[in-house]
């Protein structure tokens, strides 16, 4: 029962991506169990670099079997164009499962998206303009269309007339827009079946009977823990779970199947669109940060904003999670800095917050504290084992995990499948225990 839960513990970004590629080498199944193509998990194969929307981060191995549970949230257009590229590149997507439980993206979620964003001017949440919002909001108004309406036409047609009334309603009415017309819609969506109907199962009984024969199972999250609809910093956030609970729901697992949790970290911390960011630095460092650390958008391009890491953040990701390691990513682009900050604490009218504080308007207004280290000026990107690290670098890990009170299990240094340090203890150990097979072979 090797279920293992992958996911991002800041604000997303955190380059599960490339570390689902990495564990998915030994994984009989990778599946994604929410958000749509509002992420972007970026892998580097050789020389080839995937960006990946809705298909899980294994495509790349073909035994791998990637499902794309009923939590996400599907556009078919673009899932498509995702399996054209893939193919163009010689990958192999005959591995690609469907849940007919998911739901589709249509193409009024994203007028709205846009028009809602528009209208909200300077509070806007600065969506990726995916129509995840409006897609989450109908599944939840029960008024949502599912990927196996596809499979019968009539009804699909009577959903989407239902819906287009009230839709273009709005679209006219609130927004002064175009109304959108249904026949273009079908005719649309009636020739994605051709291509993405051998895909679609019942896949919550599939992940069930990998698990149930002791098989490899890695639940790869989008998004990260503060972008969680309710525990992330509402309303600046996205608009599904992306906690370790949403990995039971969105594939249709109990929590009992669940046996390893592990978190992906950045070494640094980033966001993309508006809301707080306690050790967000506005220029110099955090113009280096992006620059060296290439953080601009995978999905939408925008610059990501960049601060120094923040334990508040971590500790309450790995309470939400019960995270049992964490994966530390982009450790190289912190190489040639003079002095490296890490947040422990933040402070507000004169009191100190360890944790997350209870008010948003805390989280906006409040100070973070840090400790300030001296930083390394080598290059690290070569780095196999950890004790060939500097000194200096291993002191910075050796303060987050006395921070944290967690093993940093994986030390990623560079983007490519080489680049990681694993380390002997958390990580490895207990899968290896539990398994009896080792989880990662370069
Ligand atoms: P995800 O959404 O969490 O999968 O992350 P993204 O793919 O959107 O962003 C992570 C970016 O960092 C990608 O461009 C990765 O290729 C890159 N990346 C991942 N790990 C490392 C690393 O250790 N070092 C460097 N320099 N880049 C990395
Ligand atoms: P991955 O999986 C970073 C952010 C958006 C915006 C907010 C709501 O690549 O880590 P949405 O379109 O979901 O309604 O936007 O969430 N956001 C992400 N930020 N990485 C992502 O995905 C994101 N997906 C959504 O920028 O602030
Ligand atoms: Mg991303």
């Amino acid at each position: 029962m090797p279920g293992i839960i992958l996911l991002g513990t800041q604000w997303g970004d955190e380059g599960k991506g490339r570390i689902t590629d990495l564990l998915a080498a030994n994984m009989d199944m990778v599946i994604r169990f929410q958000g749509g193509n509002n992420a972007g998990h970026t892998v580097i194969a050789g020389n080839e670099e995937f960006r990946l929307h809705h298909i899980p981060s294994g495509i790349l191995y073909p035994s791998t079997i990637c499902v794309i549970g009923n939590g996400v949230v599907i556009n078919p257009g673009v899932l498509i164009e995702e399996l054209e590229r893939l193919s163009r590149k010689e990958i192999r997507t005959d591995n690609l499962r469907i849940s007919g439980n998911a739901h589709l993206v249509m193409p009024y979620h994203i007028v709205i998206d846009k028009a809602g964003e528009n209208i909200l001017g300077k509070s806007k949440i600065g969506t990726t303009h995916k129509g995840i919002g409006p897609v989450y909001a109908d599944k939840a108004y029960r008024s949502g269309i599912r990927v196996q309406d596809l499979l019968d036409l009539k009804i699909f047609r009577a959903k989407l007339e239902e819906s287009l009334k009230l839709k273009n309603s709005i679209i006219k009415n609130v927004y002064g827009l175009e109304p959108l017309k249904t026949e273009e819609i079908f005719e649309n969506y009636k020739g994605f079946v051709k291509t993405i109907g051998k895909y679609i199962t019942d896949t919550s009984f599939l992940v069930n009977k990998y698990l149930d024969e002791k098989k490899f199972v890695l639940f790869e999250g989008a998004q990260g823990t503060l972008l969680d609809i309710d525990h992330g910093t509402y309303p600046f956030v996205t608009s599904s779970p992306t906690i370790a609970g949403g990995a039971c729901t969105g594939a249709g697992v109990g929590p009992k199947k669940i046996d390893e949790i592990i978190g992906v970290a950045k070494a640094y911390t980033t966001r993309v669109g508006s809301g707080p960011f306690p050790t967000e630095i506005n220029e110099g460092i955090g113009d280096i940060l992006r620059e060296k650390g290439h953080e601009f958008g995978t999905t939408t391009g925008r610059p990501r904003r960049c601060g120094w890491l923040d334990i508040p953040i971590l500790k309450y990701s790995i309470m939400l999670n019960s995270i049992d390691s964490i994966a530390l990513t982009k450790l190289d682009v912190l190489s040639g800095l003079d002095e490296i900050k890490i947040c422990t604490s933040y402070e507000y009218e004169g009191r100190i917050y360890e944790d997350i504080p209870p008010h948003q308007t805390i989280i906006h207004k409040c100070k973070p504290v840090y400790i300030t280290m001296k930083g390394w000026k080598e290059d690290i990107t070569a780095v196999k084992d950890f004790s060939d690290l500097p000194d200096t670098t291993k002191y910075y890990i050796s303060e987050i995990e006395r921070l944290i009170k967690v093993p940093l299990s994986l030390i990623s240094v560079g983007p490519e499948r080489s680049q990681i340090i694993i380390r002997d203890r958390g990580f490895k150990e207990n899968i290896l225990r539990k398994n009896k097979k080792p989880l990662l072979v370069l």
